[in-house]
């Protein structure tokens, strides 16, 4: 049997632009996605938490089984800190999980696989999403923080071309920030919410121009990030925000957490792909701001970042 997990994710800048190659940053959470695999002696077909793997209820796994295992039958358990389309990361930290441990059980290890482990991962939350980036899945990998960038920078880990986007996947040092994100409790369709953008994209130069505008804001949210400009970086989540608002995934809830999370905090956005889904703050105030969200509905907590990647636990 292996054991794996991945962990979840937050992203500080560049949601939905980056699906069109702009740059976004993004960091690992403590909250991970668990998992044990093991052959499934004397079975016929997977399991997955007990139930046949079926394509409607467990896509992310059927197309990773199908693609990248060439064994017999697995039973896989999960067990997740993570919930579910909040907007962070769920699906592609199960996905690097699971990946993960095909590796392991095919005799490799992940420390060696890590790029095709992640590359992999991409490739299986593309053919499920339909269209995405790997911000999810190259951070569930790496873990800690990842910036994709339009070109090679400092800390460059590899480049990724698909769907003509592409990206360079770098490692990126983050300070210790207080975050506390709010879940509002309603699950966000990351695949439609991607593909309600790209009608947009599609037909509005406004649309196009806004997805270039988060693109320099997020390498000014760099330049915050390298310096440790706290004020800055809370400036330009509330400047992302109002951007995503404009495309479209912006969400009555959301936004009375965000505007609830607001006075005490140096900024506040959506994360993820939205509609739903969670938001973040950034804050000196963690405990205070985790019950002004509260108190305005959402469901709090204090997010714990520079979180290690996919890594093997202890059998
Ligand atoms: C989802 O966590 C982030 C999106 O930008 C989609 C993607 O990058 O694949 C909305």
């Amino acid at each position: 049997m292996v054991r794996t997990s991945s962990p979840g994710k937050v992203i500080l800048f560049g949601e939905h632009a980056v699906v069109y190659g702009e740059p976004a940053i993004a960091l690992a959470v403590t909250s991970r996605f668990k998992m044990n695999v093991r052959p499934r002696a004397g079975g016929k077909g997977h399991l997955v938490d007990g139930h046949r793997m079926t394509a409607a209820h467990h896509s992310y796994f059927k197309y990773a089984v199908e693609n990248y295992w060439d064994g017999g039958p697995l039973d896989i358990a999960t067990d997740s800190e993570i919930p579910s389309s909040s907007g962070m990361g769920s699906s592609a930290a199960l996905t690097t999980s699971l990946m993960g441990a095909l590796v392991e059980l095919s005799g490799g290890t992940i420390d060696d696989e890590r790029e095709r482990i992640a590359r992999q991962s991409f490739a299986t939350e593309y053919g499920v999403q339909g269209r995405a980036s790997p911000t999810d899945t190259s951070t569930a990998t790496m873990g800690m923080g990842i910036l994709l960038a339009k070109g090679p920078m400092d800390g460059l880990l590899w480049h990724v071309e698909r769907g003509g986007a592409e990206w360079y996947i770098h490692r990126v040092d983050v300070p210790q920030l207080n975050i506390v994100v709010g879940f509002t409790g309603i699950k966000g369709n990351t695949g439609e919410l991607v593909a309600k953008v790209r009608r947009f994209w599609e037909s509005n130069n406004f649309a196009k121009e806004t997805v270039a505008d988060i693109g320099k804001l997020t390498m000014e949210g760099v330049e915050a990030l390298n310096a440790g400009d706290v004020e800055r970086l809370g400036e330009l989540m509330d400047r992302n925000h109002q951007m995503l608002s404009i495309l479209g995934v912006n969400h009555p809830k959301l936004q009375r957490l965000v505007e609830a999370a607001r006075p005490h905090s140096y900024g506040a956005k959506l994360t993820g792909a939205g509609g739903g889904g969670s938001m973040i703050a950034i804050t000196d105030e963690p405990e205070r701001v985790a019950k002004a969200i509260q108190d305005a509905g959402g469901r709090p907590f204090i997010a714990e970042i520079r979180a290690p990647g996919l890594r093997r636990d202890g059998d």
